[in-house]
């Protein structure tokens, strides 16, 4: 398939541009580079440099020998937008970008609202770029878990039947995000599921829990084609978080009791995920929703395996519970189904003390460069 991969200089988008193309697909990233230039203005920096899009991408030509065809430009921008899908014609997107962040998106009044605008127009473009340029594509959309915030029900895959005064009805499932950028993800796949009602168009939409890891089959232990690895508070997701503070020797800030459960997932396993995805699509006029996880762990739960882990590396790993600076329930029901993936074939890259060690191991390379100021500044939600 010739696969348009949308914030393909991302964290998740370029080991994916990697992976598909490993796969026999052929691949054009498009990116403006928003993700280095939110981290730039804001003072953070990822663990190790990563080199420019078109550098990796030829990077990756001379050790596989395969091609990814690079657009650098800004999505919300419908020449540059109508340039790509007219130039490329791909027969599937993946749409990955957005501005990723939750508590950037609550920094400022600045940051929500760029984080909105950007967000909803990069879909709403990618949406009428499908209908002008190739309405037969489908669609793959990284949607998040916190769409669904953590109701006191278990969580479907994306849809609800809801029986009322006697009639039923499926409807998507309810929403309650935990956060303004949270929220644009809602507003994305309201937006999709009405684009798909009227036009017919073919999405799936991937409600994904939050990744670690940055090494995969594609990138070995090459450092020049891994993805970015932020470990500080607005761009590094939990776990990488966690691995950095280890190695550095700051304790692990867990929020709050750290009773908060999530679904998480090996950046591996996102790969494989976004590829079955692809390779078994939705028809026209479905928008098919999956559970992007592989397992559910308390923010505490994932605390100790690191500190165990560590341990093993002679490293005295300490945890802190700080004043929790986001609004979120603390003790919560957590119970989500995510069967679909693994009826397609998923094989999940559970968590284990190696593949953690292994982390470790690639921070304190770099232990270095932690500034260890940016790990925590408390971005409060209130
Ligand atoms: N990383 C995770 O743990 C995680 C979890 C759940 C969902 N997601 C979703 O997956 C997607 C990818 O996440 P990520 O972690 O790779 O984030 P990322 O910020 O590293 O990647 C997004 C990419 O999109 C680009 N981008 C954003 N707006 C753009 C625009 N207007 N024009 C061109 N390029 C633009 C950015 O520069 C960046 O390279 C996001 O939609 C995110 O919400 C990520």
């Amino acid at each position: 398939m010739k696969i348009l991969i949308l914030g393909g200089d991302g964290y998740l988008g370029w080991p994916t541009a990697m992976h598909l193309s490993e796969n026999g697909h052929e691949v054009a990233c498009a990116d403006n580079y928003l993700r280095r230039t939110v981290c730039l203005n804001e003072d953070v920096s990822p663990l190790f440099p990563t080199p420019s899009l078109p550098e990796r991408a030829a990077r990756w030509k001379s050790v596989s020998g395969n091609d990814v065809k690079v657009f650098i430009g800004d999505l919300t921008q419908w020449d540059f937008v109508s340039e790509v899908f007219g130039g490329f014609k791909p027969d599937a997107i993946v749409h990955y970008a957005e501005q990723p962040s939750a508590p950037y998106s609550m920094l400022s009044r600045r940051a929500a609202s760029q984080t909105l605008n950007n967000n909803l127009n990069t879909t709403a473009n990618c949406v009428f770029a499908v209908r002008e340029f190739c309405p037969k594509a489908h669609i793959v959309k990284l949607g998040t878990m916190g769409e669904y915030g953590t109701p006191d029900i278990d969580i479907e895959e994306g849809w609800l039947n809801v029986e009322h005064k006697g009639r039923t009805q499926r409807f998507l499932y309810p929403r309650q995000a935990g956060s303004l950028y949270h929220t644009t993800k809602v507003m994305d796949t309201d937006m999709l599921w009405f684009y798909v009602r009227t036009w017919g168009l073919a999405v799936t939409d991937l409600m994904q829990g939050p990744v670690y890891g940055a090494t995969t089959p594609e990138s070995g232990d090459d450092e020049r084609l891994m993805p970015f690895f932020n470990y500080d508070e607005l761009f590094g997701t939990v776990l990488n978080r966690f691995v950095v503070q280890a190695v550095a020797d700051i304790p692990l800030t867990v929020y709050g009791s750290g009773g908060q459960i999530r679904g998480y997932l090996n950046i591996i396993d996102t790969l494989k995920c976004v590829r079955l995805a692809l390779e078994n699509p939705a028809s026209p006029g479905e928008l098919r929703i999956f559970n992007q996880l592989t397992e559910t762990f308390s923010v505490k739960q994932l605390a100790r395996m690191v500190q165990e882990a560590g341990a093993g590396m002679g490293l005295n790993v300490r945890i802190e519970n700080i004043v929790n600076p986001r609004k979120e329930a603390e003790e919560h029901y957590y119970n989500p189904t995510y069967t679909g993936l693994k009826d397609l074939g998923l094989e999940p890259t559970l968590l284990t003390g190696e593949i953690l060690q292994s982390m470790m191991a690639l921070a304190l390379r770099h232990k270095g460069n932690i500034r260890r100021e940016t790990i925590f500044r408390g971005v409060k939600w209130a």
